[in-house]
């Protein structure tokens, strides 16, 4: 059993700032406390030690559009580590028509390269009795998280029966539901209008994508959540319309999470009007980017705690496969890439500008995540007996992003040219040592699959809840005769 310590640095986690070293025994943190030593050591001096970033969303060789995302398990778990975040939460997708242990034995098959753990979220694409009859399986399974598309028409996008039958099912499993919040009826309306209209280029996709197409879904998909009893999680917010939805609803103790992306934290909608059609179109992802008002709401909301998680929606495709919609763009690929760049940009942007501190960080980037998806504190944590997934971050190192030195095998990077400070000196991914001060020191198949539990703290007092509000019959002396 290899041992390690790391030493001289700053622990930081969500909660605690202190000076300690730590040792990792055969993958996992054995031990906390000053002057450690019986191993081999890694140097931390000027180093905050974290829990490794955990990105609850991505799409790895995804079939999508009439293609599949570029960035597989492989080259996307070396992305992740190589920007500090050692494990990812990948949609295991049942193509309409699909059940669902299909589709996850799919998963199953395609993440066998993976660098860094790894779990799935499942998609509920289409309804019918054995999708209802697999969640069960699914769950069992560790899979407790499931995803529901309000967009995408005519592809992935469920309707409102559909999603409150699912919904349901979930409360009963003890599951997540989540959900990607836009209005695909006007969307598809708005999107015919424009392409009628002459509007064909990237910028058309932006407009086909207004806010209150969010911020309707999300409210929809908030009220009918609470209908169904089950916490909520809305991926991907961009703007203050499901931002505000969220908020209230957790003002009234709802349960619900929002989810901003760090593209949506710091690109904005100046990029769709770009004269450059590839680079506009590079950027085409669902919801689009916003403008100023919307990124300070998202800004406030994560220092507020309106806000739980920043994550990526890492879905990365070639610059030749967002050709595909050259003349249209509705058949532009969606999606962008973001998993090398999350941690260092969120750093950049928001610590060092006091946005968030750096307790906040390690919260919104990989606790928050581990504790609403059922893997705290195996993950997400700095403490004897988490895994060693650990980040050695240094605050002095500095680069500027350009695709030239990326991992993602994509050939553009949407944060070319951002100069981030505040770097990954090492990444452990169970113990093993995977970046060592720029190196990447990748080891395909290292990554195994970490269940997730059903029914976390969340879900009992929920249910609780529901259970005592539920409504019951009044008890009365006697029903009067018919009136007929
Ligand atoms: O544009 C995006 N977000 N592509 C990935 C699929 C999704 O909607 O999350
Ligand atoms: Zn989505
Ligand atoms: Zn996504
Ligand atoms: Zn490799």
């Amino acid at each position: 059993m290899t041992t390690t310590i790391i030493k001289n640095g700053t622990i930081v986690t969500h909660d605690l700032t202190y000076r300690a070293d730590v040792r990792v025994d055969g993958g996992k943190i054995t031990e906390i406390g000053a002057n450690l030593s019986g191993g081999t050591e890694l140097d931390a001096t000027g180093c905050y030690v974290m829990p490794g970033g955990i990105d609850p969303h991505t799409h790895l060789e995804m079939p999508f559009m009439g293609t599949y995302s570029a960035d597989d398990f492989e080259s996307g778990t070396r992305a992740a580590l190589a920007g500090g975040t050692t494990m990812v939460i990948d949609f295991a997708l049942p193509s309409p028509g699909q059940g669902l242990l299909d589709a996850l034995q799919m998963w199953s098959n395609k993440s066998t390269r993976a660098h860094c753990d790894y779990s799935y979220h499942m998609a509920i694409t289409w309804w019918s009795q054995q999708v209802f009859d697999e969640m069960k399986e699914v769950t069992d399974r560790g899979i407790t998280s499931f995803k529901h598309f309000l967009a995408y028409k005519g592809a992935l996008m469920v309707n409102d029966d559909e999603l409150f039958a699912s919904f349901r099912r979930l409360r009963d499993l003890g599951g997540l539901a989540m959900v990607h919040a836009e209005n695909g009826d006007v969307v598809a309306e708005l999107s015919a209008k424009l392409l009628a209209d002459g509007n064909s280029g990237p910028e058309g996709h932006a407009y086909s994508r207004p806010p209150q197409v969010e911020g309707e879904a999300t409210n929809r998909a908030i009220m009918i959540a609470d209908m169904a009893g089950v916490p909520l999680y809305v991926v991907h917010t961009s703007c203050e319309d499901s931002h505000e939805a969220i908020r209230r609803a957790r003002q009234q103790g709802k349960r619900v999470y929002g989810e901003p992306l760090i593209q949506h934290l710091t690109l904005d909608e100046s990029e769709y009007f770009n004269a450059d059609w590839d680079h506009a179109a590079r950027r085409v992802m669902s919801p689009p980017f916003r403008n100023k008002m919307h990124q300070d709401s998202l800004w406030a909301g994560l220092s507020a705690g309106s806000l739980s998680v920043v994550a990526t929606d890492h879905c990365a495709f070639t610059t030749d496969q967002k050709r595909f919609g050259a003349g249209d763009f509705t058949k532009i690929p969606n999606g962008t890439g973001g998993l090398e760049d999350r941690m260092p940009m969120l750093w950049t942007y928001g610590v060092m500008t006091g946005r968030i501190t750096m307790n906040e960080f390690v919260a919104v980037t990989s606790t928050n995540v581990a504790k609403i998806f059922g893997m705290y504190p195996r993950k997400g944590a700095i403490s004897v007996g988490s895994d060693a997934d650990i980040v050695v971050w240094d605050p002095a190192k500095s680069k500027t992003i350009s695709a030239k030195h990326q991992q993602s095998a994509i050939d553009y990077n949407v944060f070319e040219g951002k100069a981030v400070t505040g770097l990954p000196r090492y990444t452990l991914t169970r113990g093993r040592v995977a970046v060592n001060d720029g190196a990447i020191i990748g080891a395909e198949g290292h990554g195994e699959f970490v269940p997730r539990a059903a029914n976390g703290p969340v879900n009992t007092a929920l249910s609780a809840w529901k259970d005592l509000t539920a409504p019951r019959p009044i008890q009365r002396s006697g029903i009067p005769a018919s009136g007929v």
